[in-house]
């Protein structure tokens, strides 16, 4: 059987008190959004529509993002979760199947809930998905007989009897799609928040004698972001379950509290990951490679046996093949680093390739950008760059080249040279003497 997903995102999200739409709020670099389409990816979609309203260009675009295909419709009047589901529909026509319904200020709902609840789905006309609160505080709250869900209740409309239920509404509901679309036109406002409640599909699916049930999950996953503080607690959330699971798969952590992960980090068995080291979003490490104390890096591909940092700073596009050295305060962007290659303090690489073995000496620069456009170097395999050379580029230096220590080096060094590219140097015999003793003079008389 088919799925079609619709993600709710049209709320402004006033608690954040924020100018950005609160979907694309981020956790672990990735929009809350984006985090709701990839827990829905699990169910390997037909379609998948994305209802924005507020801001909608920058979520729409947010949402294109990360699957071009994706459907996008607008709610521009926001009349309740029901209303927003039905603004889904002509996105949806022709197609048959389940519709799972997510919102997409709930980041976290696993693969594992979701397939569990499309195998409810073989029992019951309507699944929603709840949760057992610790403190059930404005959530909805699921009336249940047994194994079937009667109907949902919201905060606002509960008699006293039905606050005190615990079992919760995490939003997700599951049902096909006709059926959905014949039971939202139903819906009514005709309650406390005069909005049309998506939560009141399975009482009316009860009402007409078909069967509603629920599936329930962990209350961290249902985790909703509402405000600042509540971002704050699912990053957290998301950092726990990240190292939990990098230790789980065999990487080693010094201290799990002080690493920091991205929503797609990948990291290999046997990798060390030192304390302080944050990864930003498209970072793969392979198997025993080491990353050592405060390095950041992002969009970045570590092979096998590398070593990176301390405090160094991979920048997307960087690419270190198998036993790299890449030492203190160094920066690499766009760069491919061979074999072997070794690029150990104080240097900055950008938009270059470094071939195999090739050693650059402290304090090299790539001069890659002329303020208006980069520029390529290509460093050959075995070439020696000595320390403090800036290589104008685009440059290409040979195999095996070398270049002089304080070089500036603008033009191509063939395969085996030597480049100099500095001022040859003076030596004035007691010339810092005399200088010195003429200093202290003006010194003294000045008083
Ligand atoms: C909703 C549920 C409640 C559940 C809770 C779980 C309803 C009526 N209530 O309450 O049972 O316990 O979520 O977090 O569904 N949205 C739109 N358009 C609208 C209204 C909302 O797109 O017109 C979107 C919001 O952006 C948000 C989601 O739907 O992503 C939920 O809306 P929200 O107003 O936060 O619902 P809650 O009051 O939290
Ligand atoms: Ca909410």
């Amino acid at each position: 059987m088919t799925t079609s997903l619709i993600i709710l995102a049209a709320g402004q999200g006033t608690r954040m008190l924020s100018d950005r739409p609160k979907v694309l709020h981020e956790v672990a670099g990735a929009p809350l959004l984006v985090h709701a389409l990839r827990a829905g990816a699990a169910l390997s979609p037909e379609r998948c529509v994305v209802v924005t309203g507020h801001e909608g260009e920058a979520v729409a675009a947010a949402a294109r993002d990360w699957d071009p295909d994706i459907a996008i419709v607008e709610q521009t009047e926001r009349l309740g979760t029901g209303h927003a589901v039905q603004q889904a529909r002509p996105a949806l026509d022709g197609i048959s199947g389940d519709v799972i319904v997510l919102y997409g200020d709930t980041p976290f709902i696993s693969a594992e809930t979701l397939t569990k609840m499309a195998e409810a789905r073989t029992r019951h006309d309507v699944v929603v998905l709840g949760f057992e609160a610790a403190d059930p505080g404005r959530y909805g709250r699921l009336v249940t007989s047994g194994d079937t869900l009667e109907r949902i209740v919201e905060y606002k409309d509960a008699t006293d009897e039905e606050r005190a239920i615990t079992l919760c509404n995490s939003g997700v509901v599951a049902a096909d799609a006709a059926l959905l679309w014949d039971l939202l036109a139903a819906v009514t406002n005709d309650n406390a928040a005069g909005e049309y409640y998506l939560t009141d599909v399975p009482g009316i699916a009860r009402s007409r004698g078909l069967s509603a049930g629920f599936v329930t999950c962990d209350e961290a996953e249902t985790l909703g972001v509402n405000s600042r503080a509540d971002l704050a607690a699912a990053e957290a959330a998301f950092q726990a379950r990240a190292r939990a699971e990098a230790l789980v798969g065999g990487v080693t952590l010094a201290a799990p509290e002080t690493v920091f992960f991205a929503y797609d980090t990948v990291l290999g068995r046997d990798v060390s990951v030192e304390p302080n080291v944050v990864f930003g979003p498209g970072v793969t490490v392979e198997t025993g490679a080491t990353i050592r104390a405060f390095s950041h890096l992002e969009g970045a591909h570590v092979s096998r046996g590398a070593v990176v940092g301390p405090y160094a700073r991979l920048r997307p596009g960087a690419e270190l093949a198998e036993d790299v050295r890449v030492g203190n305060f160094v920066e690499i962007k766009n760069a491919v680093l061979d074999e072997g290659a070794k690029v150990n303090h104080l240097t900055y690489v950008g938009d270059a390739h470094v071939g195999r073995r090739a050693n650059l000496g402290a304090g090299t620069v790539t001069c890659n950008y002329d303020g208006v456009m980069k520029h390529r170097t290509e460093i050959g395999e075995g070439a020696f760059i000595g320390s403090s050379t800036m290589l104008v580029a685009p440059v290409t230096v040979g195999r095996d080249a070398m270049t002089a220590s304080g070089s500036v080096v603008t033009s191509d060094v063939p395969d085996g040279a030597l480049a100099l590219g500095r001022a040859r140097q003076v030596n004035k015999p007691g010339m810092a003497t005399r200088l010195r003793e003429k200093l202290k003079q003006i010194k003294a008389q000045r008083g």
